[in-house]
C-alpha cells in the first residue's frame, strides 16, 4: 500500500496535535538523556521524529519504510539515517539492536499474526511508542445521512488485507496494548483523537473522498446515497476522527 507524501503533509499538523504530550513525556523520563537507539517503522516523510526530537533529543534515529521517494524525503527534512525494508516481510530486521522502537499510524494496518511476531522480537529491555492507532470512533457534525451505515462499512473495509494480511484497523492500539501489557510491559494508552473544526477544511475533505472512496469500494452504499453522504461528510464543520497512543516501558527488574 502506497501513501502520498502530500497526503502525509495534509495529516501531520493535526497528528502532532493531538500526540499525547504525558506519554512523549515519559519516554523522555525514560531514556533520561542517554543517547538511545530508536527506530521508526513505517516513517513516511519522518513525522514522528519531528514530533519527538524536540522533546526527546537524546534518541538516535533509523528511520524504516519501504517507498523510496519517502525515505529519501524522511532523510533530506530530518537528517536521521534511513534503512528500506519490507516490514510485511517480517518486523525482526527493523527492531533488531533498537533500545526504543516507534511508529505512527502504522499498527492499523498490520495483521494480528504479524503484530503478535512484532511483539516476540522484541528485547526486554526497548521501549515502545505507538502512536495514532485509528481506534474506528468517528464523529461528524452537522451529522451526515447514512452514516451510521457507511461508517460500519469504513471500519470493514480497514480491516482489508494493506499487504501484511488481514488488518487490524481499529482493533490495534488495543490489541497491541495487551501483547505488551501479557509480556510484562508497563503499558499506557491514551487517547489522541483528531479534533478538527471549520478551519481544517482541506483535511475533512479529504477525509470525506477517501472514506467515500473506501465504502464505494465495499458496496454498502453507492450512487445517489453515496454522494449525498460524501458531501456532506465534505461540507462537515466539525470532525472527530479516534486514535490512541501507546508507550510500553520495559518490565522493572
Ligand atoms: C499512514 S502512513 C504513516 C507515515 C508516518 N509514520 C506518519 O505518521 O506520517 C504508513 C507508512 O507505512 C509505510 N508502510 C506501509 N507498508 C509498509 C511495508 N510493508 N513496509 C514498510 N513500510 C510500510 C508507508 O510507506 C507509510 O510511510
Amino acid at each position: 500500500m502506497s501513501f502520498a507524501s502530500s497526503w502525509l503533509a495534509l495529516r501531520e499538523p493535526a497528528d502532532a496535535a493531538a500526540r499525547d504530550r504525558g506519554l512523549i513525556a515519559a519516554l523522555a523520563e525514560w531514556t533520561a538523556g542517554r543517547p538511545l537507539a530508536a527506530t521508526d517503522l513505517g516513517c513516511g516523510t519522518g513525522s514522528t521524529v519531528r514530533a519527538l526530537a524536540p522533546l526527546v533529543p537524546s534518541l538516535r534515529w533509523t528511520l524504516v519504510d519501504n517507498d523510496p521517494a519517502l525515505l529519501a524525503e524522511a532523510a533530506a527534512r530530518t537528517g536521521a539515517a534511513t534503512r528500506a525494508l519490507d516490514l510485511a516481510a517480517g518486523p525482526e530486521a527493523a527492531v533488531e539492536g533498537a533500545q526504543v522502537v516507534a511508529a505512527s499510524a502504522l499498527f492499523d494496518l498490520v495483521s494480528d499474526a504479524w503484530l503478535r511476531r512484532f511483539a516476540a522480537a522484541l528485547s526486554p529491555e526497548v521501549a515502545v511508542y505507538a502512536a495514532l492507532s485509528y481506534d474506528g470512533r468517528e464523529s461528524w457534525s452537522p451529522a451526515p445521512p447514512h452514516e451510521a451505515q457507511a461508517l460500519a462499512a469504513f471500519r470493514r473495509h480497514q480491516t482489508g488485507d494493506k499487504g501484511f494480511g488481514p488488518a487490524l484497523g481499529s482493533n490495534a492500539g488495543a490489541a497491541l496494548a495487551a501483547l505488551l501489557a501479557a509480556r510484562g510491559w508497563r503499558v499506557r494508552v491514551a487517547d489522541s483523537a483528531w479534533r478538527l473544526g471549520p478551519g481544517d477544511g482541506p483535511l475533512i475533505r479529504a477525509l470525506a473522498d477517501g472514506s467515500a472512496e473506501a465504502v464505494a469500494e465495499t458496496g454498502a452504499l453507492a450512487g445517489r446515497q453515496l454522494a449525498e453522504w460524501r458531501a456532506a461528510r465534505r461540507a462537515a464543520r466539525q470532525v472527530e476522527i479516534g486514535h490512541l497512543d501507546l508507550l510500553a516501558l520495559p518490565p522493572e527488574n
